[in-house]
């Protein structure tokens, strides 16, 4: 039977796998190990990290309906605000090594690169959930709350398209993402929703 310390130490150790990339990079980046670019390395490296981030918090709801353990719920919030962290961190590294905080020079940035819109839509999303993701909005919204959250899957769709606007050409690594994030995708249907506890019950049986 897991205790309120169990549980704390796992919520402490979500925390610290979550914080110990970002320590990684920020160490490379300070001792010169992050190659020539250390201001691109960590906008692409942050960025894939929020992108797993988002996944990661998006596969706990399917988890929980497949385990039934309570450890996964008990990460959600805890996760979302990490991707919305790496996010932001993504957006303040473009700002500082990309553009170098010349902001007269965004609007020309936005023509020729118009994926740093989809991206910004997908943060102010991201901020949305995290500023609503506490239990005094859960109650204000009521039944709205869940509709508003489903927002993530919208979110992730725009993320994806970010990517593969990046990527254009390499496809290889945006389709590995891009599936993981159908699977998770699926198993919000109804139909596969249904099965997964089916699944659970008869995995418990063998
Ligand atoms: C204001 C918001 C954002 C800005 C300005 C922004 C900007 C950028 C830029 C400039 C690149 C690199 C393009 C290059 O290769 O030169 C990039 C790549 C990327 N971004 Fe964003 N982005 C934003 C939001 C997001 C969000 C919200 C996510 C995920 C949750 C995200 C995930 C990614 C990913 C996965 C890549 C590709 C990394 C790779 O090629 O390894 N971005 N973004």
């Amino acid at each position: 039977m897991a205790t309120r310390n169990t549980w704390r130490t796992w919520r402490a150790g979500v925390f610290l796998a979550a914080l110990t990339p970002l320590v990684v990079w920020g160490w490379q980046v300070a001792n010169n190990a992050a190659g020539p670019e250390p201001g691109r390395y960590l906008l692409l490296n942050i960025g894939t990290g929020a992108l797993w981030m988002l996944l990661l918090t998006l596969s706990l709801t399917p988890l929980t309906r497949l385990t039934r353990w309570k450890g996964f719920t008990l990460i959600r919030r805890q996760l979302g605000l990490w991707t919305l962290a790496y996010a932001t961190l993504h957006m303040l590294s473009y700002a500082l090594f990309i553009l170098g905080l010349d902001w007269a020079m965004l609007g020309s940035e936005l023509v020729k690169r118009p994926y740093i819109i989809v991206g910004m839509l997908a943060l102010i999303g991201l901020a949305v959930l995290g500023a609503t993701s506490n239990r005094w909005s859960m109650r204000r919204l009521g039944k709205r709350w869940k509709t508003l959250h489903r927002l993530a899957y919208p979110i992730l769709g725009l993320v994806l398209l970010h990517f593969l606007w990046v990527v254009r050409a390499d496809l290889g690594e945006w389709v590995m993402y891009a599936a993981i994030a159908a699977l998770v995708m699926a198993t919000r249907l109804p139909p596969v929703a249904r099965t997964l506890p089916r699944i659970r019950y008869r995995l418990a049986g063998t």
